[in-house]
């Protein structure tokens, strides 16, 4: 029980979908939707962290740190622990 409580809590400090959530539709909906197949400036980052092209957390923070063509780069705009929470949420779409 403990240590079941334990996992928990070392998850939750580590990174959180939830808030990841929040920072998604403030800076990043408004151009990548989260439905399969629909793009909107960028494409759609469903399924963007799985399957065997699925990019990893280091790829997706490497392109957000520094942006790619019409991305703008959030590099000093979003601190480590938002870029984790971040990644939570788009490793579930
Ligand atoms: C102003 C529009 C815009 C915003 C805001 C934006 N992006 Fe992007 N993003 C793009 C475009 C355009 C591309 C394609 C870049 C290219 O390859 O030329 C892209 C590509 C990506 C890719 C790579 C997709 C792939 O599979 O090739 C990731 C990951 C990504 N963005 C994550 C994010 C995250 C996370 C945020 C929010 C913090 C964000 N983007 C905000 C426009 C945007």
């Amino acid at each position: 029980m403990l240590s079941a409580q334990a996992v928990h809590t070392a998850k939750s400090a580590k990174a959180d979908p939830v808030a990841g959530e929040a920072l998604y539709h403030r800076y990043c909906g408004m151009c990548h939707s989260t439905q399969a197949g629909i793009k909107i400036v960028g494409p759609s980052l469903s399924g963007e962290m799985k399957g065997p092209h699925g990019k990893t957390a280091a790829q997706v923070r490497m392109q957000t740190e520094l942006g790619k063509g019409l991305m703008p780069s959030f590099k000093g705009k979003l601190n480590d622990v938002e870029l984790a929470d971040l990644i939570a949420y788009i490793r579930k779409l």
